[in-house]
Order: C-alpha cells, then structure tokens, then sequence
C-alpha cells in the first residue's frame, strides 16, 4: 500500500486522491463567482471554511450547522468532489485546495475567481502537521521531530515545500483577485475585511455574531468543524486533536534552540527575493 503518490511535483496522500479526482480536478470548470479557500496546510484551512460560508450567507448559520467543513466548501483535488455534484450547486460556490499556483486548472487563468489566500507562520505549520501527521492513518508518520523538520524544510510532505506554495501565490499574477490574508490577523478581526473583499456588507451585529461562531472554542464544540465525525482509525484525536491549540506561536513550545535557527537559517535563504512582509518576520 503506497501512502502517497506524485501529483505535479508534490506527494499527495493517495487515498484521499485517486487518479481520476485528480483528473476531475484539472478539468475543472470555475465560475467567475465562485470562491476560492487556498492554503498550505495546517494554515488556517477550516477556520476559512467556517468563515467564508457565514459571511457569503449574511450570518445564515445553517450551512455550518448542517454541513461538513469538507461538503461547506470541499477540496476541489478530494476524492469527495467527484461525488458533489458541484456542477448542480447554485453560484456563488465555494471550494478549498490545498494546490500550488502553478498546478491550478486552466480555467482558473480563464475565469480568474476570488481567491482567499491564508498562509500562517511556518513555524507554527510545522509544529501544527507534526502532531496532525502522528495521529492520521493516511498520512506517513512524521517520525522523530528532527527528521520531520528536515522533511517539512525539504517539502518531502504532502503538498510540497511550503516555501514554493506561499511563493507561487505570492507571485501570482492579476493580484486584484487574490487576498492575502495570514492565520495571525485572522486571530485579530478580520470578518469586516474578508467580507469587504467577498463585496458582501454585513451589519456590525452580524459581524460579531460570524466572529465569535469562527472563534476556536466554539468551532472546537461544532461536530461539523472538528473533525469528530471521522473514525478512529483515520484520525485518532486521542493523540492530537484536529483543532489542537489553535494560537500563534506554539512552535516555541515544540522546537529546541538549534531547531529554531536552523528553521530561520532556511528560511532566510529560501524566502530572500520575497519583497512581501510577513506578521511574523
Ligand atoms: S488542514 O488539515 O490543512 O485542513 O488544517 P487547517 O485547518 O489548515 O489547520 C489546522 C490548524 O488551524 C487551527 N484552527 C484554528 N485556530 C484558531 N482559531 C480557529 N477558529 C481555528 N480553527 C482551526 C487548528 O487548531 C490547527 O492548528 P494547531 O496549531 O494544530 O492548533
């Protein structure tokens, strides 16, 4: 049983990905209204997927309330997608994927949809995989922490280098369809400025109401975000939790001193043409 396969360059766990979701995938066909969650993973995915669907529905909970984060606003690169009838759903639709710029369809180049781009700390990445990787069946486990740090710095885990993934979409082009938005500021407010860009007016009452159903001790207490529905044997929450600590900076807790500036030390140089400034830098 391989775990994972090649898909453009990147491993994807070949359970969740057989060959023709992947096929599904590129040929898929975006509307100009759709919307768009990308992520590296472990950057703030479900948080988006619980936050995009109440400010496009105006506050209208029942979206969250009913569906699975992974139904909401599914993966468009999932095995679950070819089962979705997304063809059928009503405009404006909304999908996650966890893809490269370069690997986007050839109708995201034609259709150009929003994009929400959520990028977080990668040390906090890190540290958020290395306890999500340990307790997921589908996934390679990370091993001892310092061989997985040589792996995450390597991108020889799913979806690649998180170094090409943030530098691609930062070097996407027509940037007016795209927001940039980081897992840190989504800590702060940030439900007036996503729905300013998603062009929906939210009254202040309202705006509070979507941020404190977004906020993690709730979404933690909601069946259809956390993850709780998947069995055991796939996930093992008794390990980690999928919605684990849910704070910036956590990596101080997991890294040694030498991890840390090794960390920094690779960083610094892959990211050293990256004129974008970081929350975190
Ligand atoms: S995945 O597997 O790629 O879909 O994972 P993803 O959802 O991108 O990332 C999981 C981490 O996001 C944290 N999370 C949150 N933090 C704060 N507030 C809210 N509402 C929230 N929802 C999810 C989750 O706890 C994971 O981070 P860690 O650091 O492991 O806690």
């Amino acid at each position: 049983y391989v775990q994972y396969m090649y898909f453009c360059c990147v491993y994807v766990p070949s359970s969740l990905h057989p060959p023709e979701s992947l096929r599904y995938y590129e040929e898929f066909a975006f509307r100009p209204d759709d919307k768009l969650i990308v992520t590296y993973p472990k950057s703030g995915t479900t948080w988006m997927q619980e936050m995009l669907p109440l400010i496009m529905s105006g506050g209208d909970p029942a979206s969250v309330e009913t569906l699975h984060n992974w139904d909401r606003v599914p993966w468009l690169e999932e095995n679950r997608a070819l089962i979705l009838n997304l063809e059928k759903r009503p405009s404006p639709r909304m999908f996650t994927t966890h893809f490269h710029y370069s690997m986007m369809p050839p109708s995201f180049f034609e259709v150009k949809p929003k994009v929400i781009y959520v990028m977080r700390n990668p040390k906090d990445v890190f540290t958020s995989a290395f306890h999500y990787f340990g307790s997921t069946s589908f996934l390679v486990k990370p091993g001892p922490q310092s061989e997985f740090l040589q792996k995450f710095l390597d991108g020889q885990v799913i979806f690649g280098s998180w170094f090409d993934h943030v530098k691609g979409w930062l070097n996407a082009k027509d940037k007016e369809s795209i927001m940039y938005i980081s897992y840190e500021e989504l800590l702060k407010d940030s439900v007036t400025r996503i729905a300013q860009f998603m062009e929906k007016s939210l009254d202040t009452e309202v705006t509070e109401k979507i941020a404190d159903r977004c906020l993690f001790k709730n979404m933690k207490k909601n069946s259809m975000s956390n993850y709780s529905a998947v069995p055991k044997e796939i996930m093992d929450q008794s390990k980690s939790e999928f919605l684990r600590k849910g704070i910036a900076g956590d990596w101080k807790n997991q890294l040694t001193e030498a991890e840390a500036e090794y960390f920094d030390a690779v960083y610094k140089d892959k990211m050293k043409d990256v004129k974008y400034k970081f929350v975190w830098d």
